[in-house]
């Protein structure tokens, strides 16, 4: 039988993630079947359960799911557990399954392999702290910024994640709030804004004149918050497309054992 993968999330006819992984086994000349799995909330494990059943080796996990995802696994990787979120689960060959969280290599893979940023000894802000900043926030420590601030709408939850990785760098918790007067290299939004054609309410002049803006989200047009950063000055305003895919290689490589090429596939869906 044809080795079974699946994004499961809720919604999820719009994920690309078929796309990209049926591309990364054509290159890889890996024969598996990829869909997508539409999630009950409050049903994730029988969701899952019904997949493995039919044949499923691994999932993708999207919103609203990865914290459910995380305690699903059996045992999980450093950085899910920093995350407190899964967004790849790997069924291992005793019927456990292994968590690991692929965001946040995604992201800095993206800024640094794809782009060519310098993430270390910048100073990066990091917007919003739910599950899609959680998801990045041990990979880009590692990076070893100047500085990394977290600032979140609610300010209590910015500085509670911001304690938890208090030994892994500098990193600072505040609200959106309290960024008035300061500057910062690199602008991440990893807020839900967005979704409501919104951007978070952040000074106008808080990024370095040629500085870099990032947004989690991607979209067929420059999202809103790509058009802030393309009116304040960034010298680049990236969208989450990349990351996207990255993540996505990088699932598969713990999958597959394989290490997919991306640049013709961010091509193809550009
Ligand atoms: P996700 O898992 O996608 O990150 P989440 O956990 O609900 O979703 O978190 C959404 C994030 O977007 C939060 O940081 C949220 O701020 P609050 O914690 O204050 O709610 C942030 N967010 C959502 N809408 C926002 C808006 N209009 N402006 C600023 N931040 C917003």
């Amino acid at each position: 039988m044809t080795d079974k993968y699946a994004v499961i999330g809720n919604p999820i006819e719009h994920s690309k993630s078929p796309q990209i992984h049926t591309a990364f086994a054509k290159q890889a000349g890996q024969a598996l079947v990829y869909s997508r799995i539409l999630g009950e909330p409050g049903n994730f494990a029988a969701n899952v359960r019904q997949f493995i059943a039919d044949g499923g080796k691994g999932l993708n996990v999207t919103v609203p799911f990865k914290e459910d995802a995380w305690q699903h696994a059996n045992e999980r990787s450093p950085r899910a557990e920093t995350a407190g979120a899964v967004n790849t689960l790997i069924l291992l060959d005793d019927g456990r399954f292994r968590g690991d969280n692929t965001d946040g290599v995604g992201l800095v893979r993206d800024l640094t392999v794809n782009h060519g940023a310098t993430l270390k000894g910048s100073r990066i802000l990091l917007l919003g702290a739910g599950g899609a900043s959680k998801g990045v926030v041990r990979p880009l420590l590692e990076e070893q910024p100047a500085q990394l601030v977290i600032a979140n709408r609610t300010a209590a939850k910015a500085v509670e994640l911001a304690s938890e990785l208090a030994e892994l760098g500098s990193v600072e918790g505040c609200g959106l709030d309290e960024l008035a007067g300061r500057k910062f290299d690199v602008i991440i939004n990893g807020t839900a804004a967005g979704l409501g054609g919104q951007v978070p309410d952040i000074p106008d002049n808080i990024l370095e004149a040629g500085g870099w803006t990032y947004d989690m989200m991607y979209a067929s047009e420059p999202t809103v918050f790509v058009r802030w950063g393309q009116s304040h000055g960034a010298s680049m305003a990236l969208d989450g497309l990349g990351m996207l895919v990255e993540q996505a290689a990088e699932s598969f490589y713990l999958w597959r054992g394989v290490r997919p090429e991306t640049a013709d596939v961010i091509k193809m869906l550009r």
